[in-house]
């Protein structure tokens, strides 16, 4: 199956100096691996013991084939973890956060701060009726009102369900709808590129057909031009923390308690709301953080996602508050004003560890190595990436050009399912371009065939999960068919959807996805969705996408559409579909390229079959068609 993917593999091991393990929490691996196998409640139960809890669990773990639960009985609120805890300890005005602007500007928070903000808008929503278990929708750009409003939800115990600022009007619609949420948090405009680009419409327009919604909070950027509210259903952002008091209890929570939903897409059908637990994905995101990223007191750390995604969620935000840790958060665009901007940020200040997305890195590498080389790189001491495979071209760039053959890079394999970091190459161990590594202690991982038989090392497979771990999701909200789903396709594992290829030391190289998802520029996008934003334009009769490899993005959209009878093929129609795809579900769905066919290869029982959609377009052997109707 590996040679169907084209995999060049280098057969060099990278070993970092011996420093970063000896100076590093996790230490030696397959040491720390050992102690997770001989005794993994023992395992995790020591983790959780860092953290602060109002009742101590009285059990690390509860396994009920395909339900977790993890610190039964336990209590606790994880912004007391990320916020009291430091703020009553030495780190009070210590910097927690340092964002800054397209325009230069910049807002620094220290943690005192940004426990007071955190409480403030917590009050705020409570004066607007939100109470413990309630939906709230945050839809806005990355500023430091959006992690603010995470954590301001977190305290009082409403589940937060973040929507990436760049999706469009109808993807938004069913994420409030899916999650019922009572309240959304939004902003007027998001800065791009040096142009404002306009949010509240879409959320006026999101908010129709979705009754659960009862209130609007709008954080007014533009001040020289500021949007109308509509007072009936809309309240400032500021307005609503202008009167209220500065301390919020935070709500005790049961360690199986949601925190946070977050949609996913799925390979057929709507988006899937991953629900993540209070307690269990605390102390997930906090073990990682500190192990994998191997944060120490002194970093400044950088993460570039959005909090809109996963990554956001767990290693801009929850991980590194829980560890105390500074944090640098922008709403730029890698290369504007100029290809330099990160470089030159890194530089500025003095970031430490830097986790970023290949496809950002295979874009620098286009861009050029005069750019990185302009600013003062000396402050970095660990690299990451995360969203897609990091392929040893990219690896070797980015280890050359930026870690300037110092840094370890950290190629972390998970998923919004997963929570946390799964499968990587851990701090001080050799690293083998191409490929992420090996399960972190706490994970048990491996590559198997259709029957969960592990293959042997060179054949291709399915990457598996054999053991629960505490920040797994713990359902698909109002869904949890869909969750059993994720354990009933490979006997005894969790699939993750993914095909894989160990090397014959163990090292997990991530080929790409088995199933219908397209992975562009690290988002996850489910060929479902498009195709049924497509079908609801009035010229398309059916349509299917596939992904189709890219140097930069990794893959990109092509659609197939067959016309309605009334309508013929044109450019112009091509480009009305485009448009329409943007605003239904958002510029990062958008296909980069639109072909009008009259048939659509599908299987007897009528599913298209993408695979030789595929296989046509990229000029490969479609393998087994005998399923194909002719
Ligand atoms: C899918 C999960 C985890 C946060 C970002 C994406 C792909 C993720 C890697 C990696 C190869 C990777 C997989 C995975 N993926 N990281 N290091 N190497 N592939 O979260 O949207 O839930 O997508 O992203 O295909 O299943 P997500």
């Amino acid at each position: 199956m590996a040679e169907d993917f084209n995999v060049k593999l280098t057969d060099k091991y990278y070993t970092p100096d011996p420093s970063y393990r000896q100076n590093s929490w996790v230490g030696d691996y397959n040491k720390a691996y050992a102690e997770f196998k001989n005794d993994p409640d023992g395992f995790w139960d020591r983790i959780a013991r860092d953290l602060h809890w109002f009742t101590r669990y009285d059990k690390v773990k509860e396994w009920n084939f395909p339900h977790a639960r993890w610190f039964i009985g336990g209590k606790t609120n994880i912004t007391y973890n990320c916020l009291d805890r430091h703020v009553m300890g030495p780190r009070r005005n210590k910097v927690a956060l340092i964002w800054k602007g397209e325009d230069d500007s910049e807002r620094i928070y220290t943690y005192r701060q940004l426990y007071r903000e955190v409480m403030k808008v917590a009050n705020g929503l409570k004066k607007l009726g939100v109470s413990r278990g309630d939906r709230v929708c945050i839809y806005m750009p990355m500023v430091p009102e959006q992690i603010i409003s995470m954590l301001a939800c977190a305290r009082i115990g409403a589940v937060h369900s973040v929507v990436f600022g760049g999706f469009g009007a109808a993807a938004l619609n069913s994420r409030i709808t899916g999650a019922g949420a009572k309240v959304v948090i939004t902003a007027d405009v998001t800065f791009r590129r040096g142009k404002s680009i306009p949010l509240k419409h879409i959320i006026e327009e999101a908010i129709i057909n979705a009754p659960t919604v009862e209130h609007v909070v709008v954080l007014r950027r533009e001040l020289h031009q500021p949007v109308e509210i509509h007072r009936e259903m809309e309240t400032d952002f500021y307005d609503l923390i202008k009167d209220v008091s500065p301390d919020c209890e935070p709500e005790v929570m049961d360690a199986e308690d949601p925190l946070f939903i977050l949609y996913t897409s799925g390979s057929t059908g709507a988006p899937k709301g991953i629900v993540h637990s209070c307690g269990g994905y605390m102390v997930g995101v906090y073990y990682t953080t500190k192990n994998v990223f191997d944060i120490k007191d002194h970093d400044v750390y950088w993460c570039t996602a959005d909090p809109g995604w996963i990554t956001g969620h767990s290693y801009v935000v929850y991980g590194p508050l829980l560890m105390g840790a500074t944090i640098v958060v922008t709403e730029n665009t890698p290369d504007y004003p100029d290809p330099g901007a990160y470089w030159r940020m890194v530089e500025e200040f003095g970031v430490t560890i830097f986790y970023t997305a290949p496809t950002a890195i295979r874009m620098f590498m286009k861009l050029g190595e005069e750019w990185p080389d302009k600013s003062n790189l000396s402050s970095l001491r660990i690299l990451g990436s995360v969203g897609e495979p990091l392929n040893a071209e990219a690896f070797e760039w980015f280890y050359r050009v930026i870690g300037k053959n110092r840094c370890p890079i950290l190629d972390t394999w998970w998923q919004t399912e997963t929570g946390m970091h799964m499968i990587t190459t851990m701090i001080g161990e050799p690293m083998m371009p191409g490929f992420a590594g090996k399960p972190i202690p706490g994970v048990v991982a491996d590559v198997v065939d259709k029957d969960g038989k592990p293959v042997p090392p060179g054949t291709g497979g399915f990457l598996a999960i054999s053991e629960p771990w505490p920040s797994m999701l713990r359902t698909v909200y109002n869904d949890d068919e869909r969750y059993k789903k994720y354990w009933n396709t490979i006997p005894g594992f969790y699939a993750v959807g993914d095909l894989a290829v160990k090397n014959k030391d163990g090292y997990i190289m991530v080929l790409g996805r088995s199933d219908d998802l397209i992975v562009v520029a690290g988002h996850n996008i489910g060929t479902a969705e498009v195709e049924s934003a497509l079908v609801s334009h009035k010229s398309v009769a059916e349509s299917a996408v596939i992904g189709k490899p890219d140097a930069v993005k990794g893959n990109v959209i092509k659609a197939f559409v067959i016309l309605r009878n009334d309508h013929a093929p044109s450019d112009k129609l091509k480009n009305e579909l485009l448009y329409h795809v943007r605003i239904t579900l958002g510029p990062i769905a958008m296909p980069s390229e639109i072909e009008f066919v009259t048939t659509l290869p599908k299987t007897r029982s009528g599913k298209i079959m993408r695979r030789v959609l595929k296989a046509k377009e990229m000029g490969i052997d479609p393998g087994d068609i005998s399923t194909l109707d002719e």
